[in-house]
């Protein structure tokens, strides 16, 4: 039997046995997917247990993402962000990939939503807007980041060649904006949204990686003022097929993957 899971702490919600383990049965692979809560401070070993005992592959969390570049040949994509969530034990030393950024481009792409040429607004300048702002770049879009603390925000858009706004000017900037993305946790199991519904209009598209609720106060408004909506398990549907993608080399049953990710969500939800 194949072997796969995630290492994190705190790791124990995970849905990516859920995801990983509905694209098993629909490929018929046998294969099994745990979770590894490890110490914070027992990375190395971990990692070298990992390859050890045969695992085939581990996807990444907090608060391991950057640490474990040390310990992995990162792809060009990887090594950018500075992230990686997907390690590769097919190859020695094993591989990492961050499949968040390209969760993120596949979600884009799947609702039809064009990257080149296009106006981006990002919301935040954390681990998960990295991955996304590196991804857009690739992919030629103009990028806008907008974070709470503005610093943190001027300082990714450095890096990027992109430019940073204050939080405040979100509404005036995003009139003129094609596809805004919340990377914050903001409205995670919270009737909070990181920016007001007047920012939001009909032309634009919004996305949102905060995947519970599924419909969060972003999505809501989003949807009240005529925009696209492209919701949180969209991002998390996408990283992980791309995951699986690596490491079995089969197709991943994307339908099959998200009925299972959006039922667990449902189930488990406590804000409805
Ligand atoms: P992750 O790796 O999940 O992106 P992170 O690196 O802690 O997590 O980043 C969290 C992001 O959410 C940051 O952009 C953070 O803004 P700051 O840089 O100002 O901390 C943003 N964030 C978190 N809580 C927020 C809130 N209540 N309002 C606005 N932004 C918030």
């Amino acid at each position: 039997m194949d072997i796969y899971g995630i290492i994190g702490n705190p790791v124990e919600h995970s849905l990516s046995p859920t995801l990983h383990e509905a694209a098993y049965d629909k490929r018929e692979l046998d294969a099994t997917y745990a979770i590894f809560e490890v110490n914070t401070n027992r990375l190395e070993s971990a990692i070298q247990g990992a390859e050890a005992l045969g695992i085939q592959g581990l996807n990444v969390t907090i608060p391991f993402k950057e640490d474990v570049l040390k310990y992995v040949q990162a792809d060009q994509l990887a090594e950018q962000i500075g992230a990686v969530n997907t390690i590769d034990f097919a190859t020695s030393p094993p591989t990492g990939y961050n499949t968040d950024a390209i969760g993120a481009k596949h979600a884009l792409y799947y609702h039809d939503v064009e990257i080149p040429s296009q106006q981006f607004l990002v919301i935040g300048a954390g681990g998960a807007a990295r991955a996304i702002c590196y991804m857009l770049e690739r992919e030629d879009a103009s990028i806008t980041i907008a974070n709470r603390t503005f610093k943190r925000g001027k300082r990714l858009a450095d890096e990027l060649n992109s430019r940073a706004i204050k939080l405040e000017d979100v509404t005036e900037i995003s009139q003129n904006v094609d596809i805004l993305i919340n990377a914050t946790s903001v409205g995670m199991e919270e009737n909070k949204s990181p920016v007001p519904p007047e920012a939001l209009h009909s032309e634009l598209t919004v996305m949102d990686i905060v995947y519970r609720p599924l419909k969060t106060k972003l999505i809501e408004d989003a949807n009240a003022s005529g925009a696209k909506t492209i919701d949180g398990a969209w991002m998390l549907l996408y990283q992980g097929a791309k995951s699986f993608e690596i490491w079995t080399e089969y197709e991943a049953p994307i339908d099959v993957m998200n009925a299972a990710l959006r039922n667990y969500i449902e189930e488990t939800s406590t804000t409805g």
